[in-house]
């Protein structure tokens, strides 16, 4: 019987010391010009017991900003501070991916380099959906994404180099491999919605091929620069966080993206199921979805890798019962991991979870909410 504790092999490269993914969570503590920094390297650090880490959402150029304070990887400084945290991560014996996105249309002028429009897939605003830029007084706050111009073809084939160097970038960083964000809205995800993406050229949405070309032309990228099992895709199919009309061929694209990501040998799929309320997530209930097990039997015959599983997990039994439906390889948790630096430890021994608070997640707290959370003692076992 497979068991959350076992280990196991990214295509026979990434060795995984167990089944316990933690998954990317954008916590906006970085340095002035989207700088990595200690802290960070200390968070991570804590966590290094996860079989895998997966990072918080960083940008791939100036461009892929939607949302103050979070990292990037396009410049000299931000491949040090990462490199701070890639080292720490590995004096703990861990194991680290960076996820890259390009928010797309998630985004505000405030934050684009010379005040430009966001870059969208086409003109349609995310018209619900908030980012963390700067309002008129200059403050940052959760304020509505702009109207995006609709990117030319050229721009598109451009972008695809910039991801290229993002690969790049993360391995001289140090990290062990990469995720791409396909998944909640953003860029990738804005090509792969049939309903969103009505453009015409051969990024359009008309077709299968031309509107999962994109993701396929960054991960074949990608797979030159780091080799296939270093490579991970998270989609997030049926969502509709950020504003994302419901979307009548997601199953179609997802099982289409199955075989073409497996043919190249892509490490994982980190799928996540949830309905998210359009908003931030600090002050959204997330609501679970489970996708149908006879789409997830289809997903796994068409996909040779390992499948993440990712969205409402909060307990051993639970991430134990979706590993032995043998339909998932690997369990990640979200917000459990922001109060339990121990996770793995505590769900091996069945201690209490302690209790993150929303109002940290996001923001100048520091270490408050961030790093401050103990490892469970047996003397204190109410933790913090
Ligand atoms: C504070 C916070 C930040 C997040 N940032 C990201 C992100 O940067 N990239 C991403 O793919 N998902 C992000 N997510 C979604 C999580 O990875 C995960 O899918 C979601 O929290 C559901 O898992 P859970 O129920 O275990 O929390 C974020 C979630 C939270 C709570």
């Amino acid at each position: 019987m497979v068991s959350l504790f076992d280990s196991q092999a990214l295509n026979g490269t990434v060795f995984l010391k167990n089944r316990i993914v933690m998954a990317p969570m954008t916590r906006t503590r970085t340095s002035d010009g989207d700088v990595p920094n200690e802290l960070m390297a200390i968070y991570y650090g804590q966590r290094a017991s996860a079989g895998l880490i997966v990072t918080e959402a960083t940008d791939v150029a100036p461009s892929s900003k939607g949302y103050a304070l979070t990292p990037g990887i396009h410049t000299e400084a931000q491949q040090q501070g990462w490199r701070l945290v890639t080292d720490e991560v590995h004096r703990n014996d861990g194991t680290i991916f960076l996820q890259l996105w390009h928010v797309g249309r998630m985004a505000h002028p405030s934050l684009m380099p010379n005040g430009e429009a966001p870059w969208g897939v086409t003109e349609a605003r995310a018209e619900h959906s908030d980012v963390f830029a700067h309002d008129t007084n200059g403050k940052l706050d959760f304020i509505r994404a702009g109207t995006p111009r609709r990117l030319e073809t050229i721009e598109v084939e451009a972008l695809v180099d910039t991801f290229s160097q993002s690969f790049a970038n993360a391995r001289r960083a140090g990290f062990d491999g990469v995720e791409i964000h396909g998944a909640n809205g953003y860029l990738v995800d804005q090509f792969l919605n049939s309903a969103l993406n009505t453009r015409t050229d051969r990024y359009g949405g008309g077709n299968v091929q031309d509107r999962t070309r994109f993701l396929v032309d960054v991960v074949d990228a990608a797979v030159r620069e780091l080799g296939p099992g270093r490579v991970g895709v998270r989609l997030s199919p049926f969502g509709t966080y950020n504003s994302m009309p419901p979307d009548p061929l997601a199953e179609e694209t997802l099982l289409y993206l199955c075989e073409l990501l497996g043919s190249r040998g892509v490490a994982y799929l980190h799928l996540v199921y949830q309905l998210m309320p359009a908003g931030n997530m600090e002050s959204s209930e997330f609501k679970e979805r489970h996708i149908e097990q006879a789409l997830l039997t289809k997903v796994r015959a068409a996909f040779p890798g390992a499948i993440i599983w990712c969205g409402g997990i909060t307990s051993r039994e639970s991430a134990q019962a979706a590993l032995e439906t043998r339909l998932v390889d690997l369990i990640a948790f979200g917000r459990p991991y922001i109060a339990n630096p121990d996770l793995v430890e505590r769900l091996q021994r069945g201690w209490p979870l302690a209790e993150a608070l929303p109002s940290t997640f996001y923001t100048r707290h520091g270490e408050v909410g961030y790093t401050d959370f103990p490892t469970y003692s047996i003397e204190q076992p109410e933790g913090r």
